[in-house]
């Protein structure tokens, strides 16, 4: 089966990140089904499972709940030629959620929504250069963002060459742009934070800086949104962004995305205005009403569950025991993890302490025999203590063959190729 998916599809998967080129060989091909934070390969083999959909399914897989919502709404049909009362309840959901917007607009993917943005700024400012945080690693799919990285075959350079790339916690690195382009950059687009904590009053003083350019700041809040906070992580810093785009976790793994912001720049996605109007995010399936039941069963659970309190507690927990783990095979400064609780990555190092693909590979892969699926140690709401705890008993075994593999080299430990980045210009 993944020789014929292979074949049919490029890079075998529909999602980069999800490709055979991601995760080791032995790593189970398909993933047949799942509950909760657990999942089933095709030979029925359970695995207890991190990164949950690329962080789009925060309370689990085939949540109750969520898809009870669905369920209902599914049988009353999902796309009408006029909009659904569903639309205007996940409207006014979503903006009781985030206070700093008035307006909002469901698509289907966070990228859609970050693009929504993009034209909306430049519409509004006149401008057509975009500021992007370069050490954020990914915004949308679209050419404007694409062309930045290094897969950018196909991408027109005129494209890219609107584009401009600043450095995070570096306010001058910002002003160097508005000064190098002064007049022409229409928004800066950034996640409020990733893995490195914003400085103090760093993002105030960058909207500041914005504003005084005359360009719009737009939050990224596709990985932040529903994790950070239910309100995004422009409420944990207390600084709201003028359009903010989200996602991922907004409907619990559903094909639901959100582009939200202030009334006075999203009306001119609307006709009560005498400017140009804005084409903005108009799709055939954009109000699809299941997904939309999908967000409101999320958010109301979210409303009346800790959701986001127990991510950064059992996050908490599984940093705790694998910094031990490291601690006591003596791998300090050769695998960490970083991040919030909510949000853990973690990082391989070779014997020179350069970050390694190899030993991500090998960490990876002994996870994988201990019956852990691990991109990252993102958790969901459906991880239990008992979860954790056996995630950090297989850490616990995997780490002494990473210590062998440093004092003998990583190769012969490897049962097939070591993963690579997504973003390489050859294959
Ligand atoms: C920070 C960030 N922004 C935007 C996107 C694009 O979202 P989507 O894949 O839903 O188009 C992603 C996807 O991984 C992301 O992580």
């Amino acid at each position: 089966m993944r020789d014929r998916l292979q074949r049919l599809v490029p890079g075998g998967s529909h999602t980069y990140a999800k490709g055979d080129d991601q995760f080791p060989e032995q790593a189970p091909a398909f993933i047949q089904r799942g509950s909760g934070c657990r999942v089933w390969d095709l030979h029925g083999r359970e695995y207890i499972e991190y990164g949950m959909g690329l962080r789009s399914v925060t309370l689990g897989h085939a949540f109750e709940p969520v898809v009870e919502a669905v369920r209902q709404q599914l049988v009353i049909g999902s796309n009408f030629s006029r909009p659904a009362p569903i639309e205007l309840e996940c409207a006014e959901q979503f903006l009781e959620l985030v206070p700093s917007a008035e307006m909002v607009k469901f698509c289907k993917d966070g990228s859609d929504a970050v693009d929504g943005a993009v034209r909306l700024a430049r519409a509004y400012t006149g401008r057509d250069m975009v500021a992007v945080c370069g050490d954020h690693p990914f915004f949308s799919t679209s050419d404007w963002f694409i062309g930045t990285t290094e897969m950018q075959a196909g991408v027109p350079r005129s494209t890219t060459q609107l584009i401009c790339t600043f450095r995070y916690n570096d306010l001058p690195s910002l002003a160097t742009l508005f000064e190098r382009y002064p007049g022409a950059i229409a928004c800066v687009v950034m996640e409020a934070a990733r893995t490195e904590e914003p400085g103090p009053r760093y993002l105030e003083q960058l909207r500041d800086l914005t504003h005084r350019h005359g360009a719009l700041l737009v939050f990224d809040e596709l990985i932040t949104g529903f994790r950070w906070h239910a309100s995004g992580a422009q409420h944990v810093y207390g600084v709201a962004a003028d359009l903010s785009a989200w996602g991922k976790a907004l409907a619990n793994g559903f094909s639901v995305s959100a582009l939200a912001g202030s009334r006075e720049i999203m009306r001119l996605g609307g006709t009560d205005h005498a400017r140009e109007r804005v084409f903005l995010l108009s799709a055939t399936h954009g109000a699809e009403t299941h997904g939309l039941a999908a967000a409101i069963a999320t958010m109301r659970f979210y409303r009346d569950n800790p959701v986001v309190e127990t991510l950064y507690a059992r996050g908490a927990r599984l940093r705790k025991g694998f910094e031990r783990a490291v601690a006591d095979n003596g791998l300090v400064g050769y695998v960490d993890v970083v991040g919030r609780g909510c949000n853990l990555l973690f990082g391989t190092r070779d014997a020179d302490m350069r970050p390694s693909q190899a030993y991500r590979t090998l960490f990876m892969q002994e996870l994988i025999k201990r019956g852990i699926i691990a991109p990252s140690f993102v958790v969901s709401y459906s991880h239990s203590d008992a979860d954790i705890d056996r995630t950090i008993d297989a850490v616990l075994h995997a780490l002494p063959l990473y210590r062998q593999a440093l004092d003998g080299g990583v190769d012969r430990f490897l049962d097939g190729q070591p993963v690579r980045p997504v973003f390489r210009r050859y294959a």
